[in-house]
């Protein structure tokens, strides 16, 4: 039996309906001798009765920060402004070793309050694979929303909505043009996702992955109807696409979704436009004539929040059932003291606990 106090937060982005624990895993983790306190959140997506029956305290929205001591706060995304000093173990998506804007600050505010993160981005296994990742629902809709842009049935805003529903819109209809997809970055998580969605829609895409890039055809990727890009860049390769291959004659392509959204970051590949799109305005044309429409939206998963948190929450329980300072949490802490390092912060202080 563990002794772990689990304390699921409500998220603060007001969109975010997702949650790492699902009511089921939560009566897993209670069966196991965890104890589950899960603050009350209107957005969530699951009620919070469910969680009560599953044998889990109920506390307000936001009260993790009077939380006990050794309570280890979870959630997802990031964090509310304050307090300014983090005092618990918190396990989320920090976003906060690659330089990113806010960085610095959330790193001082464990370093100020002697808190410890344990980022979800870093949870892996020995051979650095990623043990719980929205990747797969990411790439599921991004081909999904791009099918429906290339078919003229987008609709803004958009809506989070349920797997069944959004594959009654994504079923051919008989007026329907045959169109020819490429993913790119097939192989891996997303890549998967976008190809399941690519079959619901009735299309059956090229799939690149790094052997088929190694010696990029930009010719064969422009004669692709909608292409959808899902890779998961660790070092800079050449780009997919420049501004002069849109201007290509006899391009084919018309829809571009970029599900990896690295806009900004050395690494990106499809350095053609300079910001993500949104739920509000999902599409931005970057041609005319003849049209090229993007979609690059950054929270893809949030948009099918049940089925995306359901998957998180089977992979994340194995390991909170086996939470501690060794395994994939131990290198989580490892990474998480490196980052105060590098931002000259007094690790000693940051992680006493
Ligand atoms: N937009 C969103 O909402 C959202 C959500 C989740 C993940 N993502 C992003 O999606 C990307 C993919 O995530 P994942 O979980 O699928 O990663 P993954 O590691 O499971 O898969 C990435 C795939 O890309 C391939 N790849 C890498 N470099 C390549 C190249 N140069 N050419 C061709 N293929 C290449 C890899 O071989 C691998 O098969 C990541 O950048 C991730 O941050 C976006």
């Amino acid at each position: 039996m563990t002794e772990l106090h689990l304390w699921l937060r409500h998220e603060a982005r007001t969109t975010e309906r997702r949650t790492p624990v699902v009511p089921d895993d939560a009566r897993r983790l209670v069966e196991n001798g965890v104890e589950l306190t899960v603050e009350e959140s209107p957005q969530r997506v699951f009620p919070i009765e469910e969680y009560q029956a599953a044998g889990c305290r109920v506390a307000p929205a936001g009260s993790w920060v009077t939380a006990p001591p050794d309570a280890v706060v979870l959630g997802l995304k990031e964090l509310p402004g304050e307090p300014a000093e983090l005092t618990h173990r918190h396990i989320f998506f920090g976003h906060a070793y690659k330089g990113q804007p806010g960085a610095a600050g959330l790193l001082r505010r464990f370093a100020a309050g002697g808190g410890t993160l344990f980022d979800l981005e870093y949870l892996a296994d020995d051979t650095g694979r990623r043990l719980a990742a929205f990747g797969f629902w990411a790439g599921y809709l991004g081909a999904a929303l791009a099918v429906l842009q290339h078919r003229g049935r987008l609709r803004a805003p958009l809506v989070p909505t349920t797997k069944d529903a959004l594959d009654e819109t994504l079923k051919p209809a008989a007026d329907d043009a045959d169109f020819t997809g490429l993913v790119i970055g097939a192989l891996g998580r997303s890549g998967r996702g976008a190809r399941a969605a690519f079959a619901t829609a009735g299309a059956d895409p090229t799939c690149w992955d790094l052997a088929e890039t190694r010696d990029l055809d930009r010719r064969a990727l422009l004669a692709h109807d909608v292409m959808v890009n899902a890779v998961l860049a660790t070092s800079p390769v050449p780009p997919f696409l420049r501004e002069q291959d849109l201007d290509t004659p006899g391009r084919r392509l018309r829809t571009l979704c970029d599900v990896t959204c690295d806009v900004g970051s050395p690494l990106n590949v499809l350095p053609v436009y300079d910001d993500t799109t949104d739920w509000d305005e999902p599409v931005r044309r970057l041609r005319e004539e003849p049209p090229l429409d993007l979609i690059a939206i950054d929270n893809l998963p949030s948009l099918l929040p049940l089925e995306s948190s359901a998957d998180f929450s089977a992979a994340l329980l194995p390991h909170l059932l086996d939470f501690g300072v060794s395994g994939p949490w131990g290198r989580c802490l490892d990474r998480f003291r490196q980052a105060c390092r590098e931002h000259g912060l007094d690790e000693e202080e940051s992680l006493d606990h």
